[in-house]
């Protein structure tokens, strides 16, 4: 039975993804921080870890309660949008800054040395949730700019990744959900969850149509860094 971790799995695409691994009769670790969110995933049938990105110790503490585990699939998914006024008229404040890019870039680059070990063997994906608004090429619009910024980072990151583990086994994905009707999508999103996550899990499971390294959308669609 394969095995898959999704990093922030208490609400919208990352619960999603539980239920869909769970569903296809994988082996689910999810994290979360609340203690409701704790009971919703543990009978769901997922094994929980309690995981507030911010906190270097959680960080550290996922390798010990993973260490032995052979994980195909781990999702990074916990984020946040930050500030809706944020822009290039409007420049965040340092909290504002500091919230969005530790969530957001600093916890990424912490999981990598912490979920790699666990996925190489099993030549195994890291799937980044991040998003088509951290597209450069793409830049047209200056609204969303932290959360802009800070899904740039999370490319980066991702490349990178690809880049010093790629050669070991470890396909490394940039994901764009879609405009997604969760809590940070709102309700006027257009792409209903279930069907964004399902076409992300299509993306993850086929290694030789989506390839490490790259930035793909939920239809399978290449995108532009
Ligand atoms: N919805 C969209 O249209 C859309 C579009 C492009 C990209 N994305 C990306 O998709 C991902 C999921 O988005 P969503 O729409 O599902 O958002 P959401 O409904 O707001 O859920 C955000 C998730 O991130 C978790 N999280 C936030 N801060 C955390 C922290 N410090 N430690 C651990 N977990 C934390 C939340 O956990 P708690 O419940 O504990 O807060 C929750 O599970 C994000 O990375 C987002 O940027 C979304």
């Amino acid at each position: 039975m394969p095995t898959a971790l999704i990093v922030g799995a208490s609400r919208g695409i990352g619960l999603e993804f539980v239920r869909q691994y769970l569903e296809a009769g994988w082996n689910v670790f999810g994290t979360h921080r609340g203690e409701d969110d704790r009971i919703r995933l543990r009978d769901l049938g997922a094994h929980t870890l309690r995981l507030d990105v911010l906190e270097p110790n959680d960080v550290a503490g996922i390798a010990w309660q993973l260490d032995g585990e052979r994980i195909d699939v781990a999702v990074v998914n916990a984020g946040v949008y930050g500030p809706r006024t944020s822009h290039i008229a409007q420049p965040p404040t340092d909290e504002e800054f500091d919230l969005v890019m530790r969530t957001n870039v600093l916890a990424s680059m912490r999981l990598i040395p912490v979920l790699a070990p666990l996925l190489v063997p099993a030549r195994g994906t890291l799937g980044f949730v991040s998003s088509r608004m951290g597209s450069i090429a793409e830049a047209g619009a200056a609204y969303g700019m932290l959360y802009r910024v800070s899904k740039a980072a999370v490319n980066m990151t991702a490349r990178l990744a690809h880049a010093e583990y790629g050669g070991q086994g470890l396909r490394v994905l940039s994901l764009h959900p879609g405009w997604v009707r969760t809590d940070m999508g709102g309700p006027n999103a257009d792409v209903e969850v279930d069907a964004s996550v399902a076409g992300l899990r299509r993306v993850i499971a086929d290694p030789i149509a989506w390839p490490g390294g790259s930035f793909f959308d939920y239809r399978g669609q290449s995108l532009a860094w």
